[in-house]
């Protein structure tokens, strides 16, 4: 069964979590990854993040409410990977978020965690066509609230996997499919009456939503979790 949980109240013991926060966590983190980042470590608090950066000399990037944290050599944009202000390459980072690095820790007692984002719906489809096992898309939300662009994800991952899963067995799925046949000829028309979107434009980040709904933009990347962190699943 599919299921795109609208709260993270699910059992994801025996399931594999497709974690997911579009604006910006796990599209930052794909990207990052894509860019040649080594590693990711998602942690909850700024304390820990700052800890992980002076213990293993990974860089570190932190964000609160949408905007960059004090004292961190990142913010959540995935342009931090692409701009090359800080080069990136060949380097770990530490990463602490308002609500994705929440989602992805709250999610470890899945059997399989993975980063998914439109950025690489694709590479999420093909891990989760092979695993032949439940599959829960956790969308991180707003501080434990719903968010249109998560859930509008799990509606295009379910479309995807239509073929292999049974996308009619839970409201949460249906509701989802309808969002993304809603949103999907105009996404970025669609997600503009997103309160995330809204937050971000006001915050001059309107140029990391137009990035974050690229579809595909990185189709053979999957962050999947392995021992302490995130890395690229070699194919
Ligand atoms: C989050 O993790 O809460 C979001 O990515 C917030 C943001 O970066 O705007």
């Amino acid at each position: 069964c599919f299921s795109p949980e609208l709260l993270p109240l699910y059992d994801l013991r025996g399931r594999v979590a497709v974690v997911v926060d579009i604006l910006r966590a796990t599209s930052s983190i794909v990207t990052a990854l894509a860019s040649g980042v080594t590693h990711v470590f998602p942690v909850a608090e700024l304390a820990e993040c700052q800890a992980l950066g002076e213990q293993h000399g990974c860089l570190t990037a932190a964000e609160r409410d949408g905007r960059a944290a004090e004292g961190f050599d990142l913010g959540n944009s995935p342009f931090g990977y692409l701009d090359g202000v800080l080069p990136v390459r060949g380097r770990a980072v530490a990463i602490s978020t308002t609500n994705g690095t929440q989602a992805l820790r709250r999610s470890l007692a899945a059997d399989a965690v993975v980063v998914g984002a439109f950025l690489n719906l694709q590479a999420v489809e093909e891990f989760a066509r092979a695993q032949h096992k439940d599959v829960v898309v956790v969308c991180a939300g707003w501080k434990g609230k719903f968010c249109l662009e998560d859930t509008v994800f799990g509606g295009a991952l379910a479309e995807r996997l239509c073929d292999t899963f049974d996308v009619s067995s839970s409201d949460s799925t249906i509701a989802a499919l309808h969002l993304w046949q809603q949103a999907k000829a105009d996404l970025h028309g669609y997600l503009l009456q997103s309160a995330h979107v809204r937050r971000l434009n006001s915050l001059e980040a309107n140029k990391d939503f137009e990035f974050c709904l690229r579809v595909d933009e990185y189709p053979a990347v999957l962050p999947i979790w392995k021992e302490d962190r995130l890395v690229a699943l070699q194919a």
